[in-house]
């Protein structure tokens, strides 16, 4: 078989199995944008975007595929921005890498920093507060998912003093002043499609004027993809420094994927069950209304007069709303827990209890490890929770950085080495 850099749509129909009006469905809705081939004008697809579907990694790689472990070849820094309850500090610090700070204002959060990690560097409050200007040049990456705010524009180029006011202003400010080797940036998927495009558009031109180039197409990264029983979706920016020509590969994905089980039981993810923890509790009516629902249903599989009186205006706006009073089964992927589990329209039941997940059921889902403990009231900790980059997603992202700064490394020692031999002649 020969590999290629690109790809016809037929040949991609082909390897993943989609029809091709799917795919062009798909290149429309930028969920797999095409490029165009010059002078055919057909669409063509490039490999790297392609190597995010388990299918395609199979077909070039066959059985061969064993992992995105890479062992780091020198001590790599990371200054993590925005850090929650460290879902991506941790996953980065399991992957090899070493944070040697991280900002975060919710004194909630922190205290969870603090209590797990009690050797971490954490810098709490506003990050409008800080400077990061003591880690120029001292830091090989700095990351952060930053909550995604609208800019105003004025028909230009967007430029980082067009962006004050935001959080995604002091995330590339910070870039700015560390000028670290790669930056990443974490989001939902939303901002895809934020402003029409034109909020992530203004995001990479931003970077590009700070001296960093964004990998393009920005993927977006399936959680189920890397060992997360749960299907949340987040993208994933990275921005190279420009004086670097290197590229950056996105972790490829594994084919196994774990469900509630996996999650909750003894097995391949944890060696043992989930230890009890507190928990919030449905309200009598909606714990009422949950206990009609089968695991894997939701609201539709309640009696039609239950129906309406819980989904009320809803019930008539249409759309699948397969989030609402759903209770997850044993054998599929919990969907994407959110920062409050009781809420209305994103219950998440337990499959055979009728109540929300606890806390530590919460944190098996986003793959913490159970002695990884939060701090505050426990709908602070569902909040941390639910806001962090699951660990084994961020763990595989950490291994993709490695991969990247290895080959920095030994390419920058090489020219090193060159320049003193050149010298020297
Ligand atoms: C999506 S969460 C980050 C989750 C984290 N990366 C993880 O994996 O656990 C965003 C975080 O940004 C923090 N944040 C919001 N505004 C901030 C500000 N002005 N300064 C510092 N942190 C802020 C929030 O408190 C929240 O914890």
């Amino acid at each position: 078989m020969v590999i290629k850099d690109y790809y016809s749509i037929s040949e991609v129909s082909e390897i993943l199995g989609n029809s091709t009006e799917t795919l062009r469905r798909w290149d429309n809705s930028g969920k797999l944008p095409a490029a165009r081939e010059p002078i055919s004008d057909y669409r063509i697809y490039k490999k790297e975007q392609l190597e995010l579907f388990p299918r395609f990694n199979e077909y070039i790689n066959g059985n061969n595929f064993q992992g995105n472990f890479t062992e780091p070849n020198n001590s790599y820094s990371v200054l993590e921005l925005f850090a929650g309850a460290g879902g991506l500090a941790l996953g980065l610090e399991k992957a090899g890498l070493k944070c040697v700070a991280l900002n975060e204002i919710d004194k909630w959060a922190c205290g969870t920093l603090r209590k797990n990690r009690p050797k971490w560097n954490v810098l709490e409050g506003d990050i409008q507060n800080f400077s990061f200007s003591e880690y120029t040049n001292k830091v090989d990456i700095v990351t952060g998912g930053f909550p995604c705010q609208a800019f105003s524009y004025a028909g230009k180029k967007l430029g980082l003093n067009d962006t004050r006011g935001t959080l995604f202003y002091e995330f590339a400010r910070a870039v700015n002043e560390v000028k670290p080797k790669i930056c990443l940036g974490e989001n939902v998927k939303g901002l895809l499609s934020h402003e029409k495009g034109k909020t992530l558009e203004g995001m990479i031109s931003v970077l590009d004027e700070i001296g960093y180039n964004v990998v393009t197409p920005v993927q977006v990264l399936k959680a189920i993809n890397y060992n997360v029983p749960q299907k949340r979706e987040r993208i994933i920016l990275i921005g190279v420094r420009k004086d670097i020509d290197l590229k950056y590969k996105y972790p490829l994905p594994y084919e196994t994927i774990y469900n509630l089980t996996d999650a909750l039981k003894k097995g391949d993810l944890f060696d043992c069950n989930v230890p009890k923890s507190e928990g919030s509790k449905y309200p009598q009516h909606k714990k009422n209304v949950l206990d009609l629902v089968p695991p894997k249903g939701y609201w539709r599989d309640l009696p039609l007069d239950i129906q309406k009186e819980y989904m009320q205006k809803s019930f008539y706006l249409g759309g699948g709303k397969t989030g609402m009073a759903r209770r997850i089964g044993w054998d599929e992927p919990c969907l994407t827990l959110t920062c409050s589990p009781a809420q209305k329209q994103t219950e998440r039941c337990h499959p055979e209890e009728t109540r929300p997940f606890t806390v530590r059921e919460y944190a098996r889902i986003q793959t913490f490890p159970d002695d990884w403990s939060f701090h505050g009231s426990v709908s602070q900790q569902y909040k941390q929770i639910g806001n962090a980059v699951p660990v084994n997603l961020a763990k595989e992202i950490g291994y993709s950085l490695i991969a990247f700064l290895n080959k920095y490394y030994e390419k920058s020692n090489k020219s090193e080495a060159s320049t003193s031999i050149a010298s020297a002649i």
